[in-house]
């Protein structure tokens, strides 16, 4: 498959709005899918964290590792959003506003595999409570993509990649997508149609002047919108 050729998704009988593939049908479920076919092994890897668990990308990684046998530590912004990750299958979710990083790993770590989609002090915390050999898998840095470069958060655990013989890959999208994005297509629209994958799309708006507000309420650490601010400017 081309790697940046259009699909058709398959949508069984109409079995899903067309809303969800804003999410786990678009960008951020391939994301999520094809991270964690390429990446992470499965049950071998026994404890995985993933940073921003509520975002779309994240949640889809909670489920996938679930599916995969794995013990599941996640962290978001909110109460709002701890309840959801639980509601996906976290083991272990915590808000990182009133628990640091290092508390939650400290108390439910060691970690096997990390999935970061946020960088800062969750890096740092992963860094410090994972096992040797450890697999870490950064997806993205949304900690840090609204803050000058002068006042981001620097590492302090760095010294943990040698120490432990850590594996740290960063990766895009596209570069999974010839190997595993033929079977997102094939498996996650029927797994979604089937109830055994979920996400949830919040609908807030009709016009286009509710757009700018729901950039913000997606973007914003810490916002009580769970899952994907949809505006829906026209049924077609
Ligand atoms: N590598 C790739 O090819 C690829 C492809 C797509 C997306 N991504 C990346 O994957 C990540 C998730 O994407 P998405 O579309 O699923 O995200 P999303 O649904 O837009 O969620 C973004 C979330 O980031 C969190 N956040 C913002 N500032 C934060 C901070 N200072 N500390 C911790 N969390 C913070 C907020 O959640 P809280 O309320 O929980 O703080 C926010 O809701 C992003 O970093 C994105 O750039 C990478």
């Amino acid at each position: 498959m081309d790697s940046l050729a259009l699909q058709t998704v398959p949508n069984p009988n109409g079995a899903y709005p067309l809303s969800k593939y804003t999410n786990i049908l678009g960008t951020p479920g391939l994301t999520a899918f094809v991270g964690m076919e390429g990446l992470i092994k499965g049950k071998e890897e026994k404890t995985l964290f993933v940073s921003s668990g509520a975002s779309s990308v994240g949640s889809l990684v909670i489920q996938l590792a679930k599916m995969k046998g794995m013990r599941v530590i996640a962290s978001a912004g909110s109460d709002a959003k701890v309840k959801h990750m639980q509601s996906l299958g976290a083991d272990v979710a915590f808000n990182y506003k009133k628990e640091s990083y290092e508390s939650a790993l400290q108390q439910h770590g060691p970690i096997d595999a990390f999935w970061d989609n946020v960088r800062v002090e969750a890096l740092d915390a992963a860094l410090a409570y994972s096992r040797p050999h450890a697999r870490f898998k950064i997806c993205g840095t949304s900690g840090t993509d609204n803050v000058p470069h002068g006042n981001r958060y620097e590492l302090k655990n760095a010294y943990q990649i040698m120490k432990k013989r850590l594996k740290i890959e960063g990766f895009l999208v596209p570069d999974y997508i010839p190997e595993f994005g033929g079977r997102f297509f094939q498996e996650v629209p029927a797994l979604v149609a089937q109830g055994k994958l979920q996400s949830t799309e919040s609908t807030i708006g009709e016009t286009w002047d509710d757009v700018p507000q729901s950039i913000i309420n997606m973007l914003v650490s810490g916002h009580e919108t769970v899952g994907k601010p949809v505006v829906t400017v026209a049924n077609v």
